[in-house]
């Protein structure tokens, strides 16, 4: 039998001028933000795994215990798709897990590097020789459009680990508008955080261990790498809170100190205490994600949560 290899796909990677001129009208906006798209770089990435395995951090470990516990009963309602494609896939842990309960027989990687992909692929090839492997580098946080290549048959698409609550309730509509236009015919495995008491949710994303503050402080080194700018690490503090208003976590770098950033070509002043808005995670009610999914067009919505009804496992027809 010939030895399978993943094939690799590249979409259309953002230009650095184009990156740098989007990150710098953010900085230079009032309030200053940037997309939370940002906070992965090499050692970001390591840090949000390091994030995964904290205490506080309940999200990957009750997602997983849901997966664990009603696996079966899910596998049982998959919709007819033999091709799983997995949006942010990573290392592909996660996905790798439904491969043989979904009787998956292609497995479309996607990240926004295909560079992040390839070594976890070839691993998993291994490990599946008989498998179709793709690995699409896409940046599918502005659009979704899987490339041609992986075929036109239904399509499972998979979305796990709250990754919807980084978009906000509009833009997770849009989102979800285009999941759904990609399946093909065959349905959505997502799954998303729930409105829960400040007490849990402030400490998942301000730990004790300060991990989550170098998640965001290192934004600053990544900024600076992208773009020339001066940021200094001492001059910012990590603040995150629950904004119950909008249902979301909001992280924020806070400069200690009035202080100017400089780049080539330009610079901002900050007063002391001025933020920079760096990440939202809006935390859904089960009832409010289905209406959502329905109104994206989804239909045959069923939803699994752990005991404590924290996070809520979502399996849906497009
Ligand atoms: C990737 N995303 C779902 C994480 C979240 O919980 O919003 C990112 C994160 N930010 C701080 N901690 C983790």
């Amino acid at each position: 039998m010939a030895v399978r290899s993943p094939r690799l796909i590249q979409i259309g990677q953002e230009q650095p001028a184009s990156v740098r001129a989007e990150l710098l009208r953010g900085l230079a906006a009032q309030p200053a933000s940037t997309s939370p798209k940002y906070l992965y770089d090499a050692l970001g990435s390591r840090l949000f795994a390091a994030i995964t395995e904290l205490d506080e951090y309940y999200l990957t470990r009750t997602e997983a215990a849901i997966f664990a516990r009603h696996g079966d009963e899910i596998a049982l309602h998959r919709p007819r798709a033999a091709t799983l494609v997995d949006l942010g896939a990573g290392n592909c842990e996660k996905a790798a897990r439904l491969f043989v309960p979904f009787g998956v027989q292609r497995y479309v990687a996607v990240d926004i590097s295909v560079d992040f992909l390839r070594h976890s692929l070839e691993l998993l090839q291994r490990q599946h020789p008989a498998m179709e492997l793709v690995g699409v580098g896409l940046d599918f946080s502005s659009r979704l459009e899987l490339p041609t290549e992986i075929g036109d048959e239904p399509r499972l698409l998979f979305y796990p680990g709250s990754s919807i609550g980084n978009f906000t309730p509009d833009q997770a509509f849009d989102f979800l508008r285009q999941v759904q236009g990609e399946c093909r015919g065959g349905g959505l495995l997502i799954g998303v955080d729930l409105v829960k008491p400040v007490e849990v949710l402030e400490p998942a994303y301000d730990d004790p261990l300060q991990v989550t503050a170098a998640f965001n402080r290192n934004l600053l080194l990544h900024i600076n790498r992208l773009t020339g700018t001066d940021f200094a690490l001492a001059d910012w503090r990590h603040v995150a809170f629950y904004d119950t208003a909008h249902s979301r976590i909001e992280m924020h770098l806070e400069a200690l100190r009035a202080l100017t950033v400089r780049w080539p070509g330009g610079e901002r002043r900050f007063a002391a205490g001025e933020r920079i808005h760096t990440e939202n995670s809006y935390k859904w009610r089960a009832e409010d994600f289905a209406a959502l999914l329905a109104n994206a067009g989804f239909s045959a919505i069923r939803r699994w949560t752990d005991e404590r009804g924290w996070f809520a496992v979502f399996l849906a027809q497009a």
